[in-house]
């Protein structure tokens, strides 16, 4: 992941350079760092953990110079200690660099026989000794570079400055995404263009394997061998403003709350309110399609499990979902029957982005389904479903999902439609429970916060939890215990209701919660049955069901929590609330750093 940033200016660069970064630690937050070129001085300042601790350091001991660079860092070669933190310095070369450089051992061990002396554990050095290496060989910095990126594997986007020669930067992107922002007399480079936002809105993203040269006033751009490329000049839409938290103690706090405006959002897109129909959703035709894949990652992956749910059920077609990391080494045949769609709130992820080129290269019809619509996955693919969930800052994903849902459905109702599964009264009456969903939204979250405040102090004593559902409340059950993992730091599974007695029951004694997800829908008794044989070995029954579900069962809980009944169609984005709710303020109580949780990063954009 990481994030980077560089500014070929006429103007100080260094508290720039720190704005740049705050846009950035989605990115990664285990250090942060910047380096400078004024006269003949390349200097740098660098603090390991959040970047309040590099502006501390700045404040103590400023830098000056028009030029510089600047990277947030999530870790994955070496530990995030201040000699690991970007930029790295090697002679008269400075490196930001994101992504992996896979033959990194190896060409650690040659340079080390040739002589070169590391500091640090990190990959990037290895980008810092061959450009001193090429330079010093007698090759002009452009051809350095193109010498050191013949030799380099792996998926990566760097920035190099050279003292040597202060009026320049280059960079160069094989894999993770890098733009280029043309400012007034001043040149950029960003990870994205919401880095860039405060000081240009006309950016031009780099293609995989184009290299870049920045001047104050040109760029040049060409490919790996040298040849020129043009690339398109565009406008951006990203605001220059950070999002603030308003009245919320965290974003992941204010991210939950605007889920019922945020759902409005994706029906003013997708829903006809006058016909109660879909609209907006036939980008791909579903209507030749004989099969489908989905791939994503994380809570993204769980919403595609939700979506073929609605897929197979309301357009029959047969949907497979994988994690991308898994679905990009597979051995699939290919056919041009087949659609994929990518889930994807940042855009970005690398697993993912790799599964779609991989379908895009097989001839398969690609749509993404994403919240960054300039994202590269949402540029890559043939058609883009935009969420419309807003940014969402909090590293774990609350209104992104409910959102994803809701295009999966507006998706499924449009591909039954074509595919003539359901007819138009059916898509009026599932749009018709589409619509009350804003509402339902606001009702519960209000209605429900007293209690499950009183449940998260009893989960915050307890090091394990299982979540367990059927149907689409199985796929819920995953997301309801990856939240509580990633942001409380418990331990907790999500299994499918059925599968417990085949071996995790084992697991259930008396001090082992289990949170039920068990809408009144057609498993409802099954999953009650399977609720049953966890109560007779002793375990502690936290129920989520609904009016219709509670009313129906009488078995001891520890708590129940009752929504409304409500439609299938709609009840995962109702029932995924409680499990959002009760992982914030389970991790609230428990004190941990909610938004910015440890070892984690909102893009993921390594593999
Ligand atoms: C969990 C979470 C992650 C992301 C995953 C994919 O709360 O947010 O699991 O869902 O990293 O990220 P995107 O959706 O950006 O591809």
């Amino acid at each position: 992941m990481c994030g980077l940033v560089g500014i070929v200016s006429g103007k100080p660069v260094a508290g720039r350079l720190v704005d740049a970064l705050r846009r950035l630690d989605y990115r990664g937050y285990d250090s942060a760092g910047i380096a400078t070129i004024e006269g003949d001085r390349m200097e740098r300042r660098r603090a390991p953990g959040k970047l309040f601790n590099l502006e501390q350091r700045l404040d103590a001991d400023p830098i000056g110079g028009a030029i510089g660079m600047g990277h947030t860092r999530w870790a994955t070669h070496g530990i995030p200690n201040e000699t690991n933190a970007h930029p790295h310095f090697v002679g008269d070369v400075c490196v930001v660099h994101n992504g992996i450089i896979e033959n990194f051992a190896e060409l650690r061990q040659e340079l080390a026989e040739d002589g070169a002396l590391f500091e640090t554990q990190t990959d990037t050095e290895i980008l810092a000794h061959l450009m001193a290496r090429y330079t010093a060989e007698g090759h002009k910095p452009v051809a350095a570079m193109l010498e050191m990126l013949r030799r380099l594997r792996g998926a990566y986007a760097f920035a190099i400055m050279l003292r040597s020669h202060p009026g320049m930067m280059m960079a160069a992107r094989c894999g993770p995404p890098l733009a280029i922002g043309h400012g007034d007399g001043e040149m950029f480079f960003g990870s994205d263009a919401i880095a860039l936002a405060p000081f240009t809105d006309e950016v031009t993203y780099l293609a995989n394997g184009d290299c870049a040269v920045i001047t104050r006033t040109d760029v040049t751009l060409f490919d790996f061998y040298g040849l020129p490329v043009q690339r398109t000049r565009q406008m951006t839409q990203t605001s220059s403003y950070l999002v603030d938290k308003g009245n919320h103690r965290h974003f992941m706090e204010k991210e939950i709350a605007e889920q019922p405006e945020a759902i409005s959002h994706v029906l003013a897109r997708y829903v006809d309110f006058t016909s109660k129909s879909v609209k907006a959703c036939n980008a791909i035709d579903f209507s030749g399609t004989d099969s489908l894949h989905i791939a994503a990652c994380g809570t993204a992956y769980l919403a595609g499990c939700i979506g073929k749910s609605y897929l197979e059920r309301y357009a029959e077609i047969a949907v497979e979902v994988d994690v991308a990391s898994e679905f990009r080494y597979r051995t699939l045949p290919f056919s041009k029957r087949q659609a994929a769609l990518f889930v994807s709130q940042s855009g970005e992820t690398a697993d993912t982005l790799a599964a779609l080129h991989i379908c895009r290269n097989n001839g398969v019809v690609t749509g993404a389904i994403v919240n960054v619509e300039g994202s590269t996955i949402a540029r890559e693919s043939d058609a883009v479903f935009p969420i419309l969930a807003g940014p969402e800052i909090g590293v774990a994903s609350t209104k992104a999902f409910t959102c994803q849902l809701a295009v999966f459905a507006c998706l499924a109702i449009a591909a039954g439609r074509r595919r003539g599964t359901i007819d138009s009264a059916q898509e009026q009456a599932l749009v018709g429970h589409l619509i009350e969903v804003p509402r339902i939204m606001s009702d519960v979250i209000a209605r429900i916060q007293p209690q499950i405040e009183d449940l998260a102090a009893r989960l915050a004593r307890v090091r394990h939890v299982i979540y367990m559902g059927r149907g689409t409340s199985y796929p819920l059950a995953m997301e309801g215990a990856l939240k509580l993992k990633e942001i409380a730091y418990i331990h907790a599974e999500g299994y499918a209701a059925g599968e417990l007695k085949h071996g995790p029951i084992a697991l259930i004694d008396d001090s082992m919660p289990v949170i039920v997800i068990a809408p009144y829908d057609r498993f409802f008794e099954k999953t009650v049955s399977n609720m049953q044989e966890v109560a007779a070995r002793g375990g502690r029954i936290i129920l989520i069901t609904d009016e219709k579900g509670a009313a129906k069962s009488s078995l001891a809980t520890i708590a129940r929590i009752v929504l409304p009944h409500v439609d299938d169609i709609i009840s995962p984005l109702i029932f995924a609330l409680p499990l959002q709710m009760l992982a914030y303020h389970t991790a609230v109580i428990m004190g941990t750093d909610v938004d910015q949780p440890r070892n984690l990063a909102k893009s993921v954009t390594v593999e």
